[in-house]
């Protein structure tokens, strides 16, 4: 299956609504391993179903432990049926993509266990140091190679003599993901005496190694703990398989939508947004991140199974900056960093060291990324400041993914920002969360967009501005783009058929909005743009594919919170599809050329009937016939034909359609 080269995502002014996370990827990995070596079955409701569970069932299944059911499944959950000790002893060779929650711990217990097997996944797995895990592996007696570069995946695992009459060491300052996989694998050799780990350097993660602790007692191992720096797996200590376990939501997956939440108070809308499946009893560490953005201005509640983000606490209009300490939560960390720029201050944040070894090095592409958009950012081999950022400086960016499911996640989130956002490889999501961008789209509230549609004369420009005046909304009056690249084109002598010329004058148009006139170049032509010439000339480039898509870019940029009211030819079909409501202007081509000669007149401009009505059936026949966004009433538009109303009671309908549709 292709997966899609990006996705663009709306402005948003806030988000309400509730999410079902999908099963916790730290849990489910360790559960599934920790099934497989326990005996007899263990049934797995709300396991994971995504990229990385998917390599581990994988993996388990080539070493003959039988798996039935279906991840993700409510009536049919994952059963398996530990096999103990008794693994297939291959040759096998197991790929695993890049899930270091499952290349980590099977290695450990592989290599404890012993046999003939090969483990690799994708190149940046093989990028992803292993070094000191093998080391303390190699160290107790068991068999590991380097398939190719020492420290790093793949791997060739045979049958060593693994002895357990010293302490282990391991290094806890890299990864706790080693310490982790020792963990899982050590109850397979302790029936006789005491297994003793001791950690080299500061561990990093802790709540990952408390999360290992906390399952690992689930399955009836007792791991003592001597303030992080020993831990002992007591003698007689045998995995038994707890019958079921019920598998927490993921609690880093649920920053992106708290996060969502509390940003939905930038605008006043509150959300609440609601994350079903963690709470304050879960064992993820990443459930501190409600504490985080709490302690940063957002206003938390906490409940029986959901956390919920109702925007900003009372009193507050942005998150704060301040330092950081994200020792304890390395990956929700990387929502922080999005979110600061929305704070009022820097924020900066500490202890994550973690992230160079991540699925990408995540300081490097965070810094990259929020630089795209503008951001002001320092980082150093640990850690990151975020400048807030101005409204002003916002730029439209499409960012790079690095094929890590949490940059895609977490910087949907700019999208709360005024500029657009593209998303590259949105697919990378699925290593934890396969439908994240379908659940983050039902939470998420688009900036409202009303799109008033019509052929020239119509009434349109009218009906938007005082549109947009009642509901204190931006205004879009598109043809004045293009009226606004013939008049440069025009000014410059460029043929109005000249589309590669033309596109490029669209590309850069240094047009402006003032106090309801349009500059150009910085000078008012609000009244060069409504002529006749000029009025023609844009009509006559209008059809010019390159130029329109050319000037789409320029068109979005403008749907800025509180909303927006656009005017134009393809507002509803093209430039805005998702308008919440669309309108299409129905007048007779007499009508219009009558209130066109009034207003004419007004100006003092004079002029006849027939020549503006011949005028305008021609524009209308060119608008309405070209190839390209020909104007036409998008299918959900409503139509108004406003020759009997005037412009008071046109505004009232549209008003009142509005209010009906929300
Ligand atoms: O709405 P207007 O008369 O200012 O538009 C001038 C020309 O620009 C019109 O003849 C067609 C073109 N146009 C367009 O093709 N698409 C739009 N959204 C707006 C205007």
């Amino acid at each position: 299956m292709t997966r899609p080269e990006h996705l663009d995502l709306p402005p948003l002014i806030g988000a309400a609504g509730s999410v079902q996370l999908p099963g916790s990827k730290s849990i489910s990995n360790r559960v599934l391993l920790l099934a497989a070596l326990a005996e007899g079955p263990v049934e797995l409701p709300g396991l994971l179903d995504s990229d990385d569970t998917r390599v581990m069932l994988d993996a388990l299944r080539l070493l003959g432990v039988r798996v039935e059911g279906r991840a993700g499944s409510a009536d049919a959950p994952v059963v398996v049926h530990g096999c103990g000790a008794r693994l297939a002893r291959g040759p096998a060779e197991l790929f695993l993509g890049n899930a270091g929650t499952a290349v980590r711990p099977l290695t450990a217990a592989l290599a404890v266990l012993g046999g003939d097997y090969v483990l690799r996944g994708v190149p940046r797995m093989h990028e992803r140091p292993i070094g000191d895990l093998v080391d303390a592996l190699r160290a107790m007696g068991c068999a590991v190679d380097y398939l190719a570069q020492a420290g790093y995946p793949p791997l060739r695992i045979g049958s060593g003599h693994p002895r357990i009459d010293a302490p282990l060491r391991v290094r806890g300052d890299v990864s706790s993901q080693f310490l982790t996989a020792l963990l899982l694998a050590l109850p397979l050799l302790s029936a006789e005496a005491d297994i003793e780990v001791q950690v080299e350097g500061t561990l990093i993660s802790r709540p990952y190694v408390a999360l290992t602790l906390a399952l690992l007692e689930r399955f009836g191992v007792q791991v003592r703990n001597h303030d992080w720096q020993r831990f002992v797996v007591p003698a007689g200590s045998r995995l038994r398989s707890p019958r079921r376990l019920q598998v927490e939501g993921d609690a880093s997956s649920a920053s992106y939508f708290l996060a969502a939440g509390a940003l939905g108070g930038l605008h006043g809308q509150g959300g609440p947004v609601r994350v079903l499946g963690v709470d304050a009893t879960s064992l993820q560490g990443d459930v501190q991140f409600a504490r985080v953005l709490d302690s940063l201005g957002a206003d938390i509640a906490w409940g029986e199974g959901w956390i919920e983000a109702r925007g900003l606490r009372a009193g507050r209009e942005r998150l704060a900056g301040g330092d950081i300490d994200c020792v304890a939560i390395p990956d929700a960390a990387m929502t922080l960093a999005v979110t600061a720029l929305f704070a009022d201050s820097p924020t900066l944040l500490r202890g994550i060291g973690s992230w160079r070894v991540k699925e990408t090095d995540r300081i490097h592409a965070m810094r990259t990324e929020l630089g795209k958009l503008g951001a002001r950012v320092e980082a150093g081999e640990d850690w990151m400041r975020v400048w807030p950022l101005a409204e002003a400086d916002w730029h439209g960016a499409s960012i790079a993914t690095y094929d890590d499911h949490r940059m895609a996640m977490c910087f949907s989130l700019a999208s709360f920002g005024p500029a657009d956002v593209r998303i590259e490889d949105p697919g990378c999501v699925g290593k934890t969360f396969p439908g994240y961008f379908e659940a983050f789209a039902r939470v998420a509230r688009p900036v409202p967009v009303l799109a008033i549609d019509g052929p020239t004369a119509s009434g349109k420009g009218t009906l938007a501005a005082r549109l947009a005046e009642r509901l204190g909304w931006h205004v879009l009056d598109s043809g004045s783009l293009y009226r606004a690249t013939a008049l440069r084109a025009l000014r410059l002598g460029v043929a109005l058929d000249d589309e590669p010329r033309l596109t490029e004058l669209a590309r850069r148009l240094p047009v402006a909005w003032r106090d309801g006139a349009v500059l150009l170049d910085g000078a008012d032509v609000s009244r060069e743009l409504r002529s006749e010439q000029v009025g023609n000339a844009a009509s006559a480039i209008a059809p010019l594919p390159r130029l329109r898509e050319a000037l789409l870019g320029l068109q979005r940029a403008q749907r800025r919170a509180p909303g927006l009211v656009a005017d134009g030819r393809d507002m509803g079909t093209v430039v805005f599809p998702d308008a919440r409501l669309k309108v299409f202007l129905v007048a007779s081509a007499r009508t219009r050329a009558e209130r066109r000669v009034k207003q004419l007149i007004s100006q003092g401009i004079s002029t006849r009937l027939q020549d503006v009505l011949r005028d305008l059936e021609s524009r209308d026949a060119r608008d309405a016939s070209r190839s390209v966004a020909a104007m036409a009433a998008a299918q959900d538009a409503l139509p108004l034909d406003n020759a009997e109303l005037d412009v008071d009671a046109t505004v009232a309908r549209v008003l009142q359609w509005w209010r009906e549709r929300t």
